[in-house]
């Protein structure tokens, strides 16, 4: 099976450089990063990066939801550090029905942030089940599954340097029906279309 790239290296670079600007001018405080484990791990380590203006500190969490479909979820890692009177973003890879980010809001809110903000990569409004508004979005989505930067199924390819969007059918009878085509030649460079140009392996 073959993957459309939805965002390459370079879209990706764009959007994480606009959503950083962005939170830089908001918060000339300083701001505290809350990554949604795991995946928000790779997108946040770049936002960190886009950011270089103010104070940014960075913690994490992981929830799990406990029963499926029903979008209660549990706290299975918390935060580190006390968020009392902070400015935060909690930064999410992307938002679907809004219930995970709902969720997280509501716990986050009542630890009492002087300032609670969020950020997604992606965000799908199409399929929202609570109203749950994104303040720094990277990218819209339509109704395609992505993968890679961080977006997995059943963990693979979450270290795929770039969006693609698969077949959300395929994926669920065989979740690595992707893999020979992401992970065929790492230091291949993928544009929007799926096309791929195969950068030359250096010279030893
Ligand atoms: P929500 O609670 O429905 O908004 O779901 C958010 C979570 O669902 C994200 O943090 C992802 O882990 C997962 N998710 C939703 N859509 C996709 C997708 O297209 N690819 C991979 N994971 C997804």
């Amino acid at each position: 099976m073959t993957a459309s790239v939805l965002l390459d290296r370079a879209a990706i670079e764009n959007h994480v450089r606009r959503l950083g600007r962005a939170i830089a001018r908001d918060h000339p405080d300083g701001v505290l990063l809350v990554g949604v484990l795991k995946g928000a791990l790779i997108f946040l380590a770049d936002l960190a990066r886009a950011i270089p203006t103010v104070r940014v500190d960075i913690d994490f969490m992981s929830i799990s939801r406990f029963a499926p479909d029903s979008g209660r979820v549990r706290i299975l890692q918390d935060l580190g550090s006390d968020i009392g009177g902070r400015d935060v973003v909690l930064v999410e890879d992307i938002v679907d029905t809004g219930l995970t980010l709902a969720y997280l809001v509501t716990q986050l809110s009542a630890r009492g942030p002087r300032h609670l903000a969020t950020c997604a990569l992606l965000d799908r409004p199409s399929r929202r089940i609570v109203p749950q508004p994104v303040d720094y979005v990277g990218f819209e989505l339509g109704s395609e599954y992505v993968l890679g930067y961080g977006l997995h199924v059943r963990d693979l390819y979450r270290n795929v340097p770039y969006v693609v969007a698969a077949d959300r059918d395929t994926l669920v009878t065989r979740p690595d029906a992707y893999v020979d085509d992401l992970y065929r030649r790492p230091d291949s460079v993928r544009e929007p279309g799926g096309r791929v140009n195969f950068v030359p392996a250096e010279e030893p």
